[in-house]
């Protein structure tokens, strides 16, 4: 580092080859460190703000100016450039443009280490000098997802981490489950002059977290427009658990019927295993079966049984039933006397039998749909002439409620016409036979 012997005679004015008045790089603060002095002869300047990576222009004017030099200098007080002649050796520090009225000078791929007050002179006697503050902004770098084992098995607790280093000002680190926004828990380091910022998740994963995005979201202003982010896709392992969907609720002799098996888990339970009261299945004539599939084409009596379904993987087994009770083929239809209908019998798996008892299609009584209709009827009638009634009760109510008001402010109203208190007390007594008449009449 060599620093300019710095004079006190002016320097020629450099070339007028630039074509248009400079700009400010990024002009954060608008306000000019403007000190009117004797003719105006005083450098302005501007704070700034730059990217990590990016182009700083320093420009310092001098709207009246003899001719008198102006002088960058750094915030470690080596003079940048001293005029149009170049003082420090940084290769990233180029002259812009001099002019008596103007000392512009630029850094480019500015660092974290460039930042900080630069100081612009004016070598009049005495010297004047204007600071100007340069902000490098830190950007962080890409998020990264840890704690993620693939794949996760249920109820296993698992705490995610994003870490983005390198910010400055602190980066902002959010979450998102789909898309939608939850809440990590933010911790913030310093490191130097940057920032590493971490938000952990915790979790407890279940089956619906199989195949859910959480990404990791950082903004931060050095990322204009944009932002950075991270996802990672859960892969859920999870016991199987089985339903049985039926193609007709009632199974009679001679009808055909079909059982589907539908195993969920993760990995896929497949194939499924089915049985006949804990047994074989009767003969290939009788019954099909292709895959997750049982077909009865022509229900007999001699089919009834428990029939189970059982998947597997490497989590657990789990099964359903079918209990199948093959009633007469109807001769003459009498639904009063409906023998023991088909129920279903669900033996889930050992973490969810709720979700399944909602799954499991008709999973219905038989015997409760044809509900006797005359009974239903004669409710909807009472219950209509009832509300008919209450209604007519509460109109009525009313009606006589207002006319008694009506006529208890008739009996106050000898009051305003009397001259005075006594008047009016004789006013409303005298009216009070009358009023209660009336009352009595609507009691
Ligand atoms: C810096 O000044 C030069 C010359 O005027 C201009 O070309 C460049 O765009 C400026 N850079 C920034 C970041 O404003
Ligand atoms: C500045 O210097 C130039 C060239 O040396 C000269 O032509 C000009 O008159 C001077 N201006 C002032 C205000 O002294
Ligand atoms: C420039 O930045 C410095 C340091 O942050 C601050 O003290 C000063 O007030 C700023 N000046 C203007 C004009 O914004
Ligand atoms: C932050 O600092 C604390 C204490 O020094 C340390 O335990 C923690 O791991 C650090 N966190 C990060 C994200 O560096
Ligand atoms: C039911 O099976 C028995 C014995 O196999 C047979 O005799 C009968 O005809 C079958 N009934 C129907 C309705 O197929
Ligand atoms: C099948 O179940 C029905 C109804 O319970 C019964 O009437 C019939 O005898 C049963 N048939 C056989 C073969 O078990």
């Amino acid at each position: 580092c060599l620093s300019f012997p710095v004079f006190l005679s002016s320097f020629p004015p450099s070339s007028p080859s630039f074509p248009s008045p400079s700009r400010y790089s990024i002009p954060v603060a608008a306000t000019k460190n403007k000190v009117r002095g004797a003719q105006g002869q005083v450098p302005i300047v501007q704070n700034m703000t730059v990217t990590e990576g990016g182009i700083a222009n320093l420009t310092c004017r001098v709207e009246h100016n003899d001719n008198t030099s102006l002088q960058w200098s750094n915030p470690a007080q080596q003079t940048l450039f001293f005029g149009d002649k170049k003082a420090l050796r940084d290769n990233r520090i180029e002259l812009v443009r001099a002019t008596s009225q103007e000392l512009t000078i630029s850094i480019s791929e500015v660092t974290l280490a460039d930042e900080g007050m630069y100081t612009c002179s004016l070598f009049t006697m005495p010297v004047k000098t204007a600071k100007a503050f340069l902000t490098v902004l830190g950007v962080p770098k890409k998020p990264e997802i840890n704690g993620l084992t693939k794949p996760v098995l249920e109820g296993d607790q698992i705490t995610l981490t994003c870490v983005t280093s390198g910010s400055k000002p602190a980066a902002d680190v959010r979450w998102f489950k789909n898309e939608k926004e939850i809440k990590g828990a933010k911790e913030v380091n310093a490191s130097g002059k940057t920032f590493t910022v971490k938000s952990s998740l915790q979790l407890l994963v279940n089956r619906h977290d199989d195949g859910v995005a959480y990404t990791c979201r950082v903004d931060h202003v050095s990322l204009t427009a944009t932002h950075e982010e991270t996802t990672q896709v859960l892969e859920v392992h999870y016991a199987p658990y089985v339903e049985i969907k039926h193609s007709i609720p009632a199974t009679l002799e001679g009808q055909y019927l079909k059982l589907e098996c539908v195993p969920h888990g993760n990995p896929s339970p497949d194939p499924v295993l089915w049985t006949k009261d804990g047994g074989e299945l009767p003969d290939l004539d009788r019954v099909i079966v292709e895959g997750r599939e049982l077909t009865f084409m022509s229900l007999n009596k001699t089919d009834n049984g428990t029939y189970r379904c059982e998947a597997t993987n490497h989590l657990g087994t789990s099964h359903a039933e079918y209990k199948l009770v093959v009633k007469d083929a109807p001769t003459t239809s009498s639904p009063s006397t409906t023998s023991p209908s088909p129920t279903l019998q669900d033996n889930t798996g050992p973490l969810d039998s709720k979700d399944l008892n909602s799954a499991v299609t008709g999973n219905r009584d038989p015997n409760a749909l044809p509900g006797p209709p005359d009974h239903a009827l004669i409710g909807g009638i009472v219950a209509v002439v009832v509300f008919a009634t209450l209604c007519l009760i509460i109109v009525l109510g009313r009606y006589l409620a207002r006319h008694k008001g009506t006529y208890l402010t008739n009996e106050a109203k000898g009051a305003d016409d009397a001259p005075d208190a006594d008047t009016a007390i004789i006013n409303a007594d005298g009216n009070h036979a009358h009023a209660e008449e009336k009352k009595e009449y609507f009691i």
